[in-house]
């Protein structure tokens, strides 16, 4: 474990200083890297932003809080602490010591890996682009740029990988990184749901619930690899995920709390004449977000997953907590299906739905967002609840991609589907009264009307911190 080294041009814990080669690549990658956060970062002109920096991996302090112009940001290269003795936890391998290079025979499918976890980190920043222009309040704001420039840490990891294991053909995938762009016609970003604009707050706060994580039970898969420079990259990234989690969370906890002090107040269910989110809009946003993040766990069944698994390149979400063989070729599992071209479950070789297994953990999580959200509005003695809709609502990957289903599971033809869509996903007329919501306010203390005050500002700060000077 070499010690951080935050004086170097690229902050980090991975002795960069004695590898020449490796320093030069990154460093020439740098303004690259610069270049697009300029283009393709956050649009609003600020001049400082309070943000949140790894400068190291310790339980004792790892971040430091300050003032800064975000094109100073200091991304960095920080692996989580070392364990010379680890051993793979899985697999056809499990018990024997952990990879510091990467296996010729893994190479091709570990870089497939990185690539595509890579590729959602800067997609999530091109995506959330436009929104400082609308932030509800200067501590939104502050949390908006403290994802995105974390995003870009996440990015400068997976890059670190790719020129530190993979030669020639990991620096090109490096370079195509900041050439893919979210939405873009002829070099998009991997993923789908990586494509779609984030066109406000609402959609914000239900991307950094529902979105991020997806990417929190991605990057805990990886944290199981055999391939320890990966391990370590994303054990480090999922504390600063961690924040990414608190903002969804508690944002749309904040949505809810003020669209029920709204109904309270005025005894209406018809919270939009006093600028508030109505619930069944609320709801159909959750139902768009969850469905479409579910598409991101991939089919209910894969052999590529169960040769990753048995190969030790991805394991299971909390891996060494399972209490089985961690091997698998002898279990089963039980994971949802068309059966006779109805919604069904059916038994597969729990090797293959690996997929599943993930997502329903992912889903598990899941409810304990809708639980909290649903405690807000019984403690405002409201009876209205929001739910998750079913597994097989709104799919366009897995076993439900070619069938049409209700929030509740019931399979719809395609008439009852188009009747009832708009009832159970944001409508152009949703979309468009949620944008008129948009009003930026830009004040210190100030808020907008649609969104409820946090409880706590940011490391001990006030709401009404000077969390960012715009330009
Ligand atoms: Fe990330
Ligand atoms: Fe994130």
């Amino acid at each position: 474990m070499s010690r951080p080294d935050y004086a170097d041009k690229i902050p980090n814990n991975v002795a960069l200083a004695g590898d020449r080669r490796l320093q030069r690549a990154l460093e020439s990658w740098q303004p690259d890297f610069l270049s697009w956060w300029e283009s393709m970062g956050p649009a609003l002109p600020t001049r400082e932003v309070y943000l949140r920096t790894a400068v190291n991996v310790g339980k004792e302090g790892w971040a430091h809080f300050g003032h800064v112009p975000m094109r100073d940001y200091r991304w960095g290269i920080f692996l989580a602490q070392a364990d010379p003795d680890r051993r793979i936890a899985f697999g056809a391998h499990k018990g024997e010591p952990a990879w510091q290079q990467v296996p010729g025979e893994y190479r091709a499918e570990l870089q497939r890996l990185i690539v595509i976890q890579g590729d959602t980190e800067p997609a999530s920043v091109e995506q959330q682009r436009n929104l400082g222009a609308t932030a509800p309040s200067l501590y939104d704001l502050r949390n908006l740029f403290q994802v995105n420039v974390e995003e870009g840490r996440h990015l400068w990891a997976m890059v670190y990988l790719l020129h530190a294991h993979f030669g020639r053909q990991g620096r090109e995938e490096a370079g195509e990184l900041l050439h893919r762009n979210s939405g873009s016609a002829d070099a998009p970003r991997i993923l789908g749901a990586f494509n779609e604009e984030t066109p406000d707050w609402l959609s914000f706060f239900m991307f950094t619930y529902f979105t991020d994580r997806d990417g929190k039970y991605q990057l805990g898969t990886l944290k199981e690899s055999a391939f320890d420079p990966l391990s370590r990259t994303c054990e480090f990234m999922l504390k600063e995920e961690a924040h990414h989690m608190f903002v969804g969370t508690t944002g749309v906890d904040r949505v809810v709390e003020r669209t029920a002090q709204v109904m309270v107040e005025n005894d209406t269910d018809d919270v939009a004449a006093y600028g508030a989110v109505p619930l069944p809009v609320i709801q159909k946003y959750l139902n768009f977000h969850y469905s479409v993040s579910l598409d991101l766990f991939g089919g209910e069944t894969s052999a590529n997953v169960a040769n990753y698994y048995t190969a030790g390149l991805k394991g299971r979400w909390l891996e060494e907590r399972r209490t089985d063989d961690h091997r698998l070729t002898d279990d089963s599992i039980r994971v949802d299906a068309l059966v006779g071209g109805e919604i069904a479950v059916t038994e597969v070789p729990a090797l293959t739905g690996l997929n599943t297994d993930l997502r329903r953990e992912y889903t598990a999580d899941c409810e304990s967002g809708v639980k909290r959200w649903n405690r807000i509005l019984s403690g405002a003695n409201l009876p209205h609840r929001l739910a998750l809709p079913h597994v097989a609502f709104n799919r366009k990957v897995g076993a439900f991609a070619g069938i049409e289903a209700s929030p509740d599971g019931e399979k719809l033809d395609a008439a009852r589907w188009q009747a009832g869509k708009g009832q159970w996903l944001p409508t152009d007329t949703d979309k468009t009264f949620v944008r008129s919501l948009m009003q930026p306010a830009r004040e210190r203390g100030k808020i907008a009307a649609w969104l409820a005050p946090p409880r706590n500002g940011i490391n001990g700060r006030p709401f009404d911190y000077d969390y960012v000077h715009l330009a």
